[in-house]
């Protein structure tokens, strides 16, 4: 039987894969900061309920730990936690900078080099990291989140190459729209008290992520929960995945642009201005 471990379990995509491989049989270390609140998933056979806060690295250890303990390997490591910041750049807190990089890079780094050792004895595994339509496409007034999902993409891209010769493959899923928490609890705002420079412009690109045409687009946690099952079942050298027929249009959309011709798209279509 096989067996994966998931980050940030609790919510939305990763609790959507952890149903979805239990279903499949598969042995699942669902990780969460908190699992006191969880009554499904604990009720489950073949379900390790363990804390991992991504950030805090020996909650890692001891989550790798307790799920080779009690299942005896781990064949696929899914980093899924993480969370948006949005607005400005220039008024991000040093605490909110950390905690973005801390989250979405630090962690799935730190988690991915507690299952290495692992991987490497038994010569087999697969890595797949959640990075997002936003770790290819570009949307204004998110550059710090792009900045961890375009530095997970590079990360995984040349890791892939590097552990090649070991027998893990390391993937990459991006999704577009998603219906999960992440545009209400897991979201975090830059404000900086007096800066309204930018206030037009945000108003901008608010009414155009705010329309019910565009949400009505969004995946489904399960639609992209099932991608990732196939990039841990698939047994190919796939890298990336894109997942939703949102991102889809997206990559394909930026593909088709020059670097200049996305800048000045984007500032036409989010109704950018002073
Ligand atoms: N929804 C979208 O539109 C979308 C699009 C593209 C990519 N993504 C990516 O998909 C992944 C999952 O997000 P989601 O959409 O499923 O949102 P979500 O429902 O808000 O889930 C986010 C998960 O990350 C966990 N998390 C946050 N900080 C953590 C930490 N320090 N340690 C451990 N877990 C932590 C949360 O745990 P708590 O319950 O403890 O807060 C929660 O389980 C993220 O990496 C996100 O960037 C989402």
């Amino acid at each position: 039987m096989k067996t994966i471990l998931i980050t940030g379990a609790s919510t939305g995509i990763g609790r959507a894969a952890a149903l979805l491989f239990q279903e499949a049989g598969w042995n699942v270390a669902a990780t969460m900061r908190d699992p006191s609140h969880e009554s499904v998933l604990n009720t489950l056979p073949n379900v390790l309920l363990h804390a991992l806060d991504v950030t805090d690295l020996a909650s890692i250890q001891a989550a790798v730990a307790a799920t080779m303990a009690r299942f005896g390997g781990i064949d696929v490591l899914l980093n899924n936690a993480g969370y948006g910041l949005f607005g400005p750049l220039e008024a991000v807190t040093p605490d909110q900078l950390e905690r973005q990089y801390r989250t979405n890079v630090f962690g799935p780094v730190q988690t991915m080099q507690a299952v290495l050792p692992q991987m490497r004895a038994q010569g087999s595994g697969v890595i797949i990291n959640v990075s997002s339509i936003g770790g290819r496409v570009t949307f204004p007034f998110n550059s710090l989140y792009h900045g961890t999902k375009f530095a997970l993409e590079g990360i995984s891209e040349s890791l892939a190459i590097e552990l090649a010769p070991h027998g893990v493959h390391v993937k990459i899923v991006e999704p577009g729209g998603v219906k999960t928490d992440f545009a209400g609890r897991s979201l975090d705002v830059m404000q900086l008290p007096g800066l309204s420079a930018y206030d037009a412009s945000l108003q901008g690109i608010m009414a155009v992520f705010a329309d019910p045409a565009r949400r009505a687009g969004y995946s489904e946690s399960i639609d992209i929960a099932r991608v990732i099952f196939t990039a841990a079942t698939d047994g190919s050298h796939t890298l990336r995945y894109l997942a939703g027929q949102d991102a889809v249009a997206m990559a394909a959309s930026r593909a088709g642009v020059t670097d200049e011709a996305h800048v000045a798209q984007s500032v036409e279509r989010f109704g950018l201005r002073i």
